[in-house]
């Protein structure tokens, strides 16, 4: 099955030990992926200076070269959360990797900000390396055997799921579902998943409580090496939480955490053979791009009653969670009930 993949990764570093192991991270990410890493160090004179900045560079790229791995290396001015935001956007990446601590240079007092900050308006995927975890230094960064996927069953915790699902296959890693809520539909939902991403022998779980304590316990007690979850979503029966979870989980858990862009996505994030709904002119739109780059772009509405469909990367279709309708990559029904085709969308170029 095609893969979306990482093709173009950001890391930020700022030379310091604990950097030193997100981008050992990003390297090995890169180097499974067969992706590109752009290595991003932020600098702000008096304090942090260019200088610095440029020599922290200079290995990470010698590192790079060493492990086959193709790595441009830019300083930029500024504040770090800022300066890998921008970076990432003008470079078109993917993924952006930072550790849980770290990127600050010698200024220690933006501890914990970047990560924070990036999660919150990251342009892409983000991955955040636990630097100061107890199991630090257990296995090499990257390098995940268990992954934790969280999912509600929304139409965006699925393509997170994928996302997830691709990862583990590329680095060689098992997979385990969790859902938090009820129990019944837990199953359900996690069936389904199972189901849509091809793995019907996957492992899965289903917990009560509050969604970010509770996967962030469960990661804790079984051991897994990286936790996944979508940038909205994991509402579980509490729906008010929505927004929180993935930051509360990326403090909580002693794993690493990679928080999936499935929501406030742009139709310029979409990679060739990828769908996802998106916001334009201030409407919901499901566009997927061509191999060839073409975008077919229709309304997200369900033509049957209205719910919002979500893109299937396993078919290739937008699927309608509410009534089972289904419409293939141009928005054309091939399930009912509904009966008409998704309103085509003008995509001005
Ligand atoms: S609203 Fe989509 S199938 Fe009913």
């Amino acid at each position: 099955m095609w893969k979306v993949g990482y093709r173009k990764i950001v890391v930020g570093t700022d030379g310091s030990e604990t950097s030193a192991i997100a981008e050992q991270a990003a390297l090995n990410l890169a180097r499974a992926f067969g992706a590109e890493l752009v290595l991003l160090s932020a600098y702000e004179p008096p304090e942090v200076s260019r200088e610095w900045a440029e020599q922290a560079l200079a290995r990470g790229v010698a590192a790079a070269g060493d492990r086959g791995v193709k790595a441009t290396a830019e300083a930029r001015a500024g504040e770090p959360a800022e300066a890998i935001m921008a970076a990432a956007e003008d470079h078109g990446a993917d993924l952006i990797v930072v550790g849980n601590r770290g990127m600050g240079g010698a200024r220690r007092f933006v501890l914990g900000g970047v990560p924070d900050r990036v999660s919150h308006y990251s342009p892409c995927d983000l991955l955040i390396v636990k630097t100061t975890s107890p199991d630090a230094g257990a296995r090499p960064p990257g390098a995940y055997e268990r992954i934790l996927i969280a999912t509600d069953g929304s139409p965006t915790a699925d393509q997170a799921a994928r996302r997830g699902a691709d990862l583990a296959e590329t680095v060689g890693g098992r997979i385990t579902l969790v859902y938090v809520g009820d129990a019944a539909m837990g199953q359900i939902v996690l069936n389904h998943t199972a189901e849509r991403l091809g793995q019907g022998d996957i492992a899965t779980r289903v917990l009560q409580g509050d969604p970010s304590d509770r996967i962030s316990a469960l990661a804790r007690d079984e051991g897994y090496d990286l936790v996944l979850v979508g940038n909205r979503g994991m509402a579980g029966a509490r729906r008010y939480l929505l927004s929180a979870v993935p930051n509360k989980v990326s403090h909580e858990a002693h794993a690493d955490v990679l928080i999936a862009k499935t929501v406030g996505r742009s139709i310029t994030d979409l990679r060739p053979g990828e769908g996802a709904v998106v916001l334009l002119d201030g409407k919901q739109v499901a566009a997927y791009r061509e191999e060839t780059g073409e975008v077919h772009a229709v309304s997200a509405r369900c033509t049957h009653l209205g719910c919002t469909v979500g893109w299937n990367d396993g078919a290739k279709t937008w699927d309608c969670p509410c009534h089972g309708s289904r419409y293939d990559h141009t928005g054309k029904v091939i399930q009912g009930p509904a009966e008409r085709d998704l309103a085509p969308h003008q995509v001005s170029s």
